[in-house]
């Protein structure tokens, strides 16, 4: 049996993720290093469809170098599909998302599209989420308010330092959070002033799962 490191099942998992894309579609896209083997990947099918929409800067630049046309969220009225990868993830499709940052702009691209494929190698695979820092994009000036306020639900946030994300806010990371029921946290950190959003994707989970092992790469509905 071949073994293969990360990066090779990351790889694998965003090329067979081109199998879900219809031609003449616009194509949702995430960001980070599985989704970026994606971009190339898609790259390859360029001629068959529109373009894309793309949640970070990052992603953007990727997408233009290689040809893609990249397009304002706000001029499409539907997606078919968005693919992004995730921090952690749960059998029940339920994910930590924002190791790079881009968590917001992926909750909007993620809200507006018919489908969410997660691409992911096996090491994001949990049974409970939290032991990956949850990431909660704040506006700059409430930044110590909402690390008091998530203090109190017994996490402990970290300050990103140097980290603006695209949308000119900051980055708190909170450790030690035992996520036993991650819609209603979801909602409880999204209820604070001053938090733009966070990285619990469980309101609006994943709808497939392109999970890449040793044993092959798997599709989870
Ligand atoms: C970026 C994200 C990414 O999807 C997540 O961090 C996974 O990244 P990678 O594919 O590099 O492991 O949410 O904000």
């Amino acid at each position: 049996m071949t073994t293969l490191t990360q990066n090779e099942m990351k790889k694998a998992a965003a090329e067979k993720a081109i199998e879900f894309i219809q031609p003449d579609t616009i194509v949702g896209v995430g960001t980070g290093s599985t989704v970026n083997y994606f971009i190339d990947a898609l790259a390859t099918i360029k001629n068959q469809i529109i373009g894309a929409v793309s949640s970070s800067e990052q992603s953007s630049q990727r997408l233009k170098e290689h040809g893609i046309e990249v397009f304002d969220l706000n001029s499409v009225d539907n997606l078919d599909v968005y693919i992004d990868g995730a921090d952690e993830i749960t059998k029940h499709m339920a994910m930590i998302k924002g190791g790079g940052a881009a968590l917001t702009r992926e909750k909007i691209v993620a809200a507006v599209a018919k489908k969410f494929i997660c691409i992911a190698d096996n090491s994001k695979q949990v049974d409970i989420l939290g032991r990956f820092p949850l990431p909660v994009e704040v506006i700059p000036m409430a930044r110590s308010y909402v690390a008091r306020e998530l203090v109190k639900l017994g996490g402990d946030p970290e300050y990103r330092q140097g980290v603006v994300t695209d949308n000119g806010n900051v980055i708190l990371d909170v450790h030690n959070l035992n996520i036993l029921d991650p819609k209603a946290l979801e909602t409880q950190i999204n209820n604070i002033v001053g938090v733009v959003t966070n990285g619990l994707f469980a309101l609006r989970g994943a709808d497939i799962l392109v999970l890449s092992t040793n044993q092959g790469t798997k599709i989870i509905k």
